[in-house]
């Protein structure tokens, strides 16, 4: 196929679906394009793309190309500490806000894939939303990829999906069988799904919940958009959202440069986005009293496998020279990518020349937070302070487990002490931030913020920012600015 007959496809593939393909994926764009003209039995892909571009019929054909287009990967309670700030904080709020008036809870996953998403939502509302059969609760569902749909209908999913799903917790929502696991009629009645092409004007199927929506989930999907439909698809967010919704995009995608109708949120560590109209947007930011809602402490989600490796020599060698604050740092860069597998395989490497890297012990304790196996990361953490009492990280990660355990003193305390040792560390200043936030303590607050912003100034533009998944000085700049400004 000619570099401009691919181009050809990229465009009409762009203008349809907002996709941007990028030169990496050529080969699986050209493959694809292959199979499916093979299928429909075009002697060239020339026949295949004016087929594609004349034919008022091609509508179903575009399906069958984009099956074969989308990534799909998803599991069950992915990024768990998304779904901790859903139940701690996002949920408790819009319980409290509509417990004396409609009792309607609408929330949406775009871009579910085989379900996973919005089943992981449903089962953390069942979990802890006591109060649950009071309320008229809706959850849609969307993708555009017809065959993941008919998947996440039929509820079976295998162990890699589930492998995050706490044993209690699988026990009391899959039945399990010989190969798969099979997701009871509690959870599958609780979720509706509907095609969607999110780059398509008509959103019609919102309709369904006959309201505007409480929360969207839309996690790992606009990575694949061109900027200007991210920004159209965000507008349509902001307009289907009540004025206080709440939006959770993947770790590494941001609404920087994108919109400015949302302030972004920060809880153990995880970004997500409230709705700002703009009346509400100059004014200071209430902390809301946490009522004794129908919310009893959360349910631990923890995986059922061990995903970082432990240390495999109990003598220690002589350390050999390996440049370990390079290798970390690649390591971490791979994890705040969500690329765990690699991050741990390279923490792995640095403690095999050295048992008693406390960065590498520091990168193992990172993961196991992740995946919410909270003890033993906190372990992991007082293992590298009784190594190096002086890594800023360590008190960083201990002070994302001590918010985790609502333990306020001690997260200040683990914050303040990572920047009195890495003055410039701005993500610590930043979590302190929102907590000073959070307990109503606004000019503590604007003074973190304000620290921020002098040392991004310090700063070059596309710099990443240690631990923000995917910000860089401009955009984190935005943020902060924003977040001064809303005093
Ligand atoms: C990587 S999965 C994310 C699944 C889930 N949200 C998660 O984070 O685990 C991306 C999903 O976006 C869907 N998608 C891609 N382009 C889309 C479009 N134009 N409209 C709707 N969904 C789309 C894909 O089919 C795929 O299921």
């Amino acid at each position: 196929m000619s570099t401009e007959q691919l181009e050809n496809f990229k465009q009409i593939l762009g203008d349809r679906y907002g996709l941007n393909f990028d030169p990496r994926n050529d080969k699986t764009l050209k493959k694809a394009i292959t199979k499916r003209l093979e299928a429909l039995g075009f002697k060239s892909d020339i026949d295949y793309y004016s087929f594609l571009n004349k034919s008022t019929g091609a509508a179903e054909e575009f399906d069958d190309l984009i099956s074969l287009l989308t990534v799909g990967h998803t599991n069950y309670f992915r990024s768990p500490d998304h779904f901790r700030a859903l139940k701690e904080y996002v949920l408790p709020r819009i319980v409290s806000q509509k417990a004396d008036k409609d009792k309607r809870l609408r929330i949406w996953s775009a871009g579910c894939s085989t379900g996973d998403e919005p089943y992981s939502i449903a089962i953390t509302l069942l979990e802890c939303f006591k109060g649950i059969k009071q309320w008229d609760v809706k959850i849609l569902a969307t993708d555009i990829n017809t065959q993941f749909l008919q998947h996440a209908r039929s509820g079976i999913y295998d162990s890699w999906t589930t492998k995050y799903v706490d044993q209690k917790l699988f026990d009391k929502y899959f039945v399990k069988t010989e190969n798969s696991a099979l997701l009871k009629d509690q959870v599958k009645n609780m979720v509706k799904f509907f095609y969607l092409n999110l780059a398509t004007d008509g959103y019609s199927f919102a309709q369904e919940g006959k309201d505007k929506f409480d929360i969207i989930f839309c996690r790992n999907v606009l990575i694949y958009f061109r900027k200007e439909m991210v920004k159209r698809i965000i507008k349509k967010f902001y307009d289907l959202l009540e004025d206080k919704g709440y939006l959770f995009l993947g770790y590494s995608e941001n609404l920087t440069q994108i919109s400015r109708g949302f302030e972004p949120n920060s809880l153990y560590g995880v970004f997500f986005y409230e709705k700002r109209p703009p009346e509400l947007r100059t004014k200071p930011k209430q902390v809301p009293q946490a009522r004794p809602i129908e919310i009893p402490s959360p349910p631990r989600i923890k995986p059922k496998e061990t995903v970082a490796p432990e240390p495999k020599e109990t003598v220690a060698p002589e350390p050999e020279e390996i440049d370990e604050e390079r290798l970390y740092l690649e390591g971490i860069n791979h994890f705040g990518e969500e690329r765990f597998e690699k991050a741990a395989e390279i923490f792995e490497h640095i403690l095999e020349k050295n048992p008693r890297s406390a960065r590498a012990l520091l990168g193992i304790g990172f993961l196991l937070a992740n995946k919410g196996r909270d003890q033993e990361a906190r372990q992991k953490g007082q293992e590298v302070l009784e190594i190096d009492q002086l890594l800023p990280e360590a008190y960083y990660l201990l002070g994302i487990l001590n918010e985790r355990e609502g333990s306020l003193k001690a997260t200040r305390e683990s914050y303040q002490r990572a920047i009195f040792l890495e003055k410039d560390f701005i993500m610590a200043h930043f979590n302190l931030a929102i907590l000073y936030k959070r307990e109503g303590k606004w000019r503590e607050a604007q003074r973190e913020f304000k620290n921020i912003v002098n040392i991004l100034k310090t700063r070059k533009d596309n710099e990443p920012i240690k631990f923000s998944g995917g910000f860089n000085k401009r955009s984190f700049l935005k943020i902060c600015e924003e977040a001064v400004r809303s005093k």
